[in-house]
């Protein structure tokens, strides 16, 4: 048995992250630096399950918007709640900083991911053809902070 924090990142977890990344990634697999260089301005969490990170989600923040850059679990620890448990802090942090609307792009096949995100209450915006180098498109999807009631009432 272990128990799972979410925190903020710290420069010791980057290889862990890195590793993940690696994993769930079919285009980015970044080296230490550019994850640094790519994430830098943006805030990084991190599930810690003691003596290992095994999921992180990236969140850029501007003015009343904040927009999810990246998330990922380590495969093994996929479908436990881990991916629900780093959203559900991006989305208590981003209420705590007046943020009115969180957005991300995923793939059209990410099914997994999409499930995810219906779950937290994302809604699809709107469709961005070819929208990543391989010429895959992308749903925008939105959740408006504002409009969610009680959290807990949609952490099922
Ligand atoms: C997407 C991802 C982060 C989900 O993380 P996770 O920890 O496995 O997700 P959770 O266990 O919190 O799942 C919560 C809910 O999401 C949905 N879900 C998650 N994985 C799913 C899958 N493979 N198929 C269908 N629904 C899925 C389910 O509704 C699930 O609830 P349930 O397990 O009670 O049915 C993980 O699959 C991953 O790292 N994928 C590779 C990277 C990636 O695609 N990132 C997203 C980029 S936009």
């Amino acid at each position: 048995m272990y128990s799972i924090i979410i925190r903020p990142f710290d420069a010791r977890d980057s290889s862990d992250i890195i590793k993940i990344d690696s994993e769930s990634f079919r285009t980015m697999n970044p080296t230490y630096d550019l994850f640094i260089y790519m994430t830098y301005g943006s805030e990084i969490l991190v599930a810690d399950i003691g003596n290992a990170v095994v999921g992180y989600v990236v969140v850029s923040y501007r003015e009343e918007e904040a927009k999810i850059m990246s998330l990922a679990v380590k495969r093994e620890f996929r479908r436990r709640g881990i991916g629900k448990m780093l959203l559900r802090e991006v989305i208590r942090r981003a209420r705590s900083k007046g943020i009115k609307r969180l957005t991300l792009e995923v793939r059209v096949s990410n099914r997994a991911a999409q499930e995810l995100y219906k779950k937290l209450g994302f809604e699809v915006a709107g469709v961005l053809e070819s929208y990543y180098s391989d010429g895959e498109s992308a749903y925008l999807m939105h959740l408006y902070l504002d409009k969610t009631d009680d959290l807990s009432q949609s952490w099922v």
